[in-house]
């Protein structure tokens, strides 16, 4: 088992502003200040268009680094690269966000530095679009917006209002100020409250080289701890084996069992909440050979034991945290999700349809919570808005507990 709280806890919010060629990036570098007068460190992307507009040496003044113009620059790269540049960021703000990068972005393009970053990203990605009212109500742009926000990404505008051009409309990007007042707001909803998260396969060993394992990625959980961090929550994210970093100020402790899952959880008690995203074997070998177990060309029996059931375990305690259970169901979601609500007395439970081609493993998924008497159909959406959407109801659902 290992432990350690996430590096970023202690600095700054790390803001990348990315500009893109419409009008409205003469106020970018006012967005930049507002940005750093809030405490945020910000460094800055331009597209090759945006330099029309506004110089990449007024946005370096406002910013105090140097701006991110070229992908493809041998020198840029050698200092902080692309990649570099898209870990770093804790938050990506594109203002404006152009008809055309809104398309590059919702298409996946990875065509210039700026684009290339918000992929290579796991930041929160906020896009202030601006553009002519007629642009804006245009189908192509809304899809590409619907699309975006789908993903997780937050859409801040734009307003009405006069435009450049000397129409009216919506379409005008947002004041500098209120941007950077929503970026920086983060929700306090639950300030002060401990939350315990499990997230990940476990991996139950046969010998030294194999394991019986599934396919959880951990996304789920980890998008689930970095929303409850950012409403203000104290976190500790136990995690089984997975390849996954979390964002800053959440204290990460590293399973591989489900035995181990559970002496971490219980060392993490009393909390006010645990929310258990994890998928735990339900099984495991009975025994475990300490060589590697040889081929022998007959057939083999393999015994498996039931492992501790750690959601039941921590429901039944007195007194108990607010319990959040995940339901992987591969059929009858529903019925079975609130059967599971039921036998283990949850307080809610997220349920989620399993299969080849959803939830485990992949970037979206959809999830309905059932509590005793209320159902929330959370739709369809990526990890992060899910996991933010779920808060809520958390945070709602303990408030009136
Ligand atoms: C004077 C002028 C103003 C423009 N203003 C906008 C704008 O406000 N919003 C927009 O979406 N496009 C605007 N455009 C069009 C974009 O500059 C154009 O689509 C460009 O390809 C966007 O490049 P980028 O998204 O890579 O930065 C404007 C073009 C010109 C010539």
């Amino acid at each position: 088992m290992s432990r350690n709280v996430s590096e970023k806890a202690e600095t700054p919010r790390r803001v990348l502003v990315g500009v893109s060629a419409g009008i409205a990036a003469y106020k970018t570098p006012e967005l930049v200040r507002r940005l750093r007068e809030r405490g945020c460190e910000v460094r800055v992307a331009m597209t090759r268009g945006a330099k029309e507009f506004i110089t990449p040496l007024t946005l370096q003044a406002v910013s105090g680094h140097r701006v991110h113009e070229t992908l493809l620059d041998v020198e840029a790269e050698a200092g902080m690269g692309h990649i570099e540049l898209a870990r770093w960021a804790d938050d990506i703000v594109v203002a404006p966000a152009t008809a055309d990068l809104l398309a590059r972005l919702a298409a996946g393009m990875a065509d210039d530095l700026l684009t290339t970053a918000v992929l290579a990203s796991r930041a929160r990605l906020w896009l202030a679009p601006a553009m002519n009212h007629v642009m804006w109500d245009h189908p192509a742009v809304r899809q590409n917006i619907a699309t975006l926000e789908q993903r997780g990404a937050r859409t801040l505008g734009p307003g009405s209002g006069s435009q450049a051009c000397g129409e009216e409309g919506y379409g005008r990007m947002l004041a500098p100020g209120e941007i950077a007042d929503a970026v920086t707001a983060g929700s306090e909803a639950l300030a002060g409250k401990r939350f315990v998260v499990t997230a990940g396969p476990t991996y139950e060993a046969l010998d030294p080289v194999r394991f019986i394992g599934n396919r959880s990625s951990g996304r789920m959980g980890f998008a689930v701890a970095e929303a409850l961090a950012e409403a203000g929550a104290e976190v500790t994210l136990i995690a089984g084996p997975v390849h996954l970093s979390a964002r800053g100020g959440i204290e990460r402790i590293d399973v591989r069992t489900a035995a181990e899952m559970r002496d971490a959880v219980m060392a993490q008690l009393p909390a006010d909440a645990f929310v258990s995203v994890a998928a735990v074997a339900d099984y495991r070998p009975a025994s475990r050979s300490d060589e590697k177990i040889k081929r022998s060309g007959e057939s083999m029996q393999l015994e498996l034991v039931p492992n501790p059931d750690i959601l039941r375990e921590v429901a039944g305690l007195s007194p108990r945290p607010f319990v959040v259970g995940f339901a992987a169901e591969t059929s009858d979601v529903g019925e079975n999700a609130r059967a599971k609500l039921e036998a283990k007395s949850l307080d809610l439970i997220a349920a989620n349809r399993v299969g080849d081609d959803c939830g485990f493993d992949a970037g979206e998924n959809a999830l309905v919570v059932y509590s005793s008497d209320r159902e929330w159909d959370l739709g369809s959406a990526s990890k992060t808005a899910l996991a933010e959407k779920l808060v809520s109801v958390i945070a709602e659902q303990m408030e009136n507990a």
